[in-house]
């Protein structure tokens, strides 16, 4: 008998969990917007060039188009149309509204994903490639528009909304560089 090119799996995904039988070569992102009808995420380029299928797997983001659905298995999964409380937005969709922070939308949801993941590595003191002075004595580096460029750049926006998405990004990460005044 030939081996199973499929198997069942349990995919927790905003708190949900789903139990699907995948081809094995089924990505994350396919089984999410093919199978469990959760279509915030997009499929921009399919793979991982841009940043549009950015979901959080525990915490951290990642493109779910690199990502087998069988090797999410046992992790928790947040998608864009988990990141609200409730009828409450989160800070960051909230400020990409405030600000314009889009335009035709499709590169949004990862942006958004994205967004929280970037606030939270900043807030944990995690450097990125353009950040001065990496010894931990100095402390998380300022969340400049620089910053906010370097850790945002692998997500693309076809429409150019970059402007508007840095100064939702900074916003919504309290670090007063969200008004309309801020560089580009
Ligand atoms: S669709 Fe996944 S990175 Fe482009
Ligand atoms: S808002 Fe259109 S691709 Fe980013």
């Amino acid at each position: 008998m030939p081996p199973s090119t499929s198997s069942d799996l349990t995919l927790s995904v905003n708190g949900e969990k789903y139990t699907l039988t995948v081809d094995h070569r089924t990505t994350l992102l396919d089984a999410l917007r093919e199978r469990l009808d959760l279509t915030g995420t997009k499929k921009g380029c399919d793979q991982g060039q841009c940043g549009a299928c950015t979901v959080l797997v525990d915490g951290r983001r990642g493109v779910a188009c690199l990502q087998l659905a069988v090797a999410a298995e046992g992790r928790e999964i947040t998608t864009i149309e988990g990141v609200a409380d409730g009828e409450r937005l989160h800070p960051v969709q909230q400020a990409f509204l405030d600000l314009d922070g889009l335009q035709c939308g499709y590169c949004t949801p990862g942006q958004i994903c994205s967004a929280i993941a970037v606030i939270e590595e900043h807030a944990a003191g995690w450097p990125s490639a353009v950040t001065g002075d990496v010894r931990p004595e100095a402390g998380p580096p300022a969340l400049t528009p620089e910053e906010i460029r370097e850790r945002m750049s692998g997500n693309l926006c076809r429409c150019g909304a970059y402007v508007s998405i840095m100064q939702a990004v900074a916003r919504a990460a309290g670090s007063g560089q969200g008004s309309e005044g801020a560089a580009a």
